[in-house]
């Protein structure tokens, strides 16, 4: 298990669609969940999906107890989703400030759906449906975007709530 290098925004692989994950709980199935952890967790990350360290499968991780990058949020359970799927329960969205391991020292704010229910398989063929509110609804939204090639500038209304975290923290914005 190793920490893999992120790619970065810019990098053309990032807005390729991620394709189905068709065989569960093979060794090299394991093997990439093991790195993407170990890699999550090296960048102090909410959340990686394949892609990012260049594997075009729809597999997402999520979750901390707590999280360095978030110190002020609810703990989301660690979870492994393979094959997601989700729907909007309630269509109002609300927006929230986001970043993203593949646009370093940055941040956002983005308008998702605050409330949805999302399900899909984890590495061993389990299925795993719940219910999500607010920031857990919003990591999902955030990692499913990955496997659809969209990253979460592209989601941004007002480009002036948009730039490097340390600026918007000391401007005040943030
Ligand atoms: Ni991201």
């Amino acid at each position: 298990m190793a920490a893999r290098p992120i790619l970065r925004l810019g990098d053309p692989v990032l807005r390729q669609r991620s394709v189905e994950v068709t065989e569960l709980d093979t060794p090299e199935l394991h093997a990439l969940i093991a790195d993407m952890f170990a890699t999550m967790e090296a960048a102090d990350g909410a959340g990686l999906a394949a892609i990012q360290i260049g594997v075009p499968l729809r597999i997402m991780i999520f979750g901390f107890e707590v999280n360095a990058r978030y110190p002020d949020v609810e703990p989301i359970p660690v979870t492994v989703l393979i094959n997601p799927e989700f729907e909007v329960l309630d269509a109002a969205k609300i927006g929230g400030w986001e970043g993203c391991l593949s646009v370093p020292g940055m941040r956002g704010f983005v308008r998702r759906f605050s409330h949805i229910r999302y399900k899909g398989v984890d590495q061993f063929g389990n299925e795993i449906a719940r219910e999500a509110c607010e920031f857990h609804a919003r990591v999902f939204q955030h990692e499913f975007d990955h496997l659809e090639g969209v990253l979460y500038p592209d989601l941004i209304d007002d480009p002036l709530q948009f730039g490097f975290h340390e600026e918007l923290v000391a401007s005040g914005i943030l």
